[in-house]
Order: C-alpha cells, then structure tokens, then sequence
C-alpha cells in the first residue's frame, strides 16, 4: 500500500492546499493530512482546531485521514509507514525553502519528496494571504470553503 502525507500548518486550508490534496490521492492509496507545527509562523488557530476545520473539507475523499505531530516530518513518516511526502509548488519563490527541506528530509531519512505544481488558479494562494484579506473583511470566499471562510470570519471577530 502506498502511502503519502501531505504536511503543512493549514492555518487555515485553502483550495490550493485542496488540489494538492485531492490530486495526491488520486496517486496514493491512503494520503494523510498532517498539521504540523512550522516554527517560523505564528497561528490563527489552534491544532486542534485546524483537524476539525479539515475534516469536514476533506470527507468527500475516501482515502484521506487527518492528523497532527509535533516532532519532525521524517519521523511522523516512519511511525506511520510513508513512504513519500506530498507538497505543492506554487512558484519559484516556494523553491529554494522546498528543496532545502526536501533534502534534508531525504538526507536524514530517505522518505522522498514528491513536488505537484499548483494548479494556476491558485498560484497566488496562501494562508497567510487568505488571513490578511480576512483580518480586513476582504472577500476570501473563492479562495477557502464555506466553512473555513465561516470559521476565519467568527476568529476575527473575536470568538
Ligand atoms: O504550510 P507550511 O507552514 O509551509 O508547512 C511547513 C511544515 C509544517 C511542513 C514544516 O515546517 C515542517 O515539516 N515542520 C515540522 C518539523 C520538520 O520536520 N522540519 C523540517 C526539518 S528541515
């Protein structure tokens, strides 16, 4: 059985992170979405949080499941039996951070890493972006489900 992950801090997902999604699973027997934490960024929502916001966009794909880890990707890959990891690439500016991590990835591990290129139509999509529009009541509804735009909308309101 093949098995891939696709990492991320999905806070919160978007429809670029969806194709991703979607598309992966039409390669792997099982695709594991997994929530991890990137050091780098502040979140929005807490883990816990983001697993339910997930679960309900990614039901209709029967051969996804949700989950979360706290310690390095590699490591979450060989507890759970993955063989490869699933990430996008939006443009060349996702690059250079990309590679660095995938070899890194290889190097400790030899779990490979597979790149999709995003699908045009959301080349320009991130969380951060889908956030900053949302902090300012901008309209990110083509850009996130109905739930996760519902859910960005009660944050920012303060509940
Ligand atoms: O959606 P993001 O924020 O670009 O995802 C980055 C993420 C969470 C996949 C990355 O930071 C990650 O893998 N974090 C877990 C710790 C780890 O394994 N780091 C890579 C070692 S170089």
């Amino acid at each position: 059985m093949k098995r891939a992950v696709c990492p991320g801090s999905f806070d919160p997902i978007t429809y670029g992170h969806m194709d991703i999604i979607e598309r992966a699973a039409q390669q792997f027997d099982h695709v594991v979405v997994a929530v991890l934490e990137n050091r780098t960024k502040s979140s929005l929502f807490t883990v816990a949080e983001r697993i339910s916001m997930i679960s309900v966009v990614v039901a209709k794909f029967p051969n996804v499941s949700v989950d979360s880890w706290s310690g390095l990707l590699v490591d979450y890959c060989k507890s759970n039996s993955i063989q490869a990891i699933v990430k996008g690439l939006r443009a060349v500016t996702d690059f250079d951070y990309e590679l660095q991590m995938a070899q890194v990835n290889l190097q400790g591990s030899g779990v490979e890493t597979m790149f999709m290129a995003t699908a045009p139509a959301h080349s320009f999509l991130s969380s951060s972006l889908v956030k900053e529009l949302a902090h300012y009541n901008g309209d990110v509804s083509t850009m996130v489900p109905p739930s996760i735009n519902e859910a960005l909308k009660l944050r920012i309101a303060g509940k």
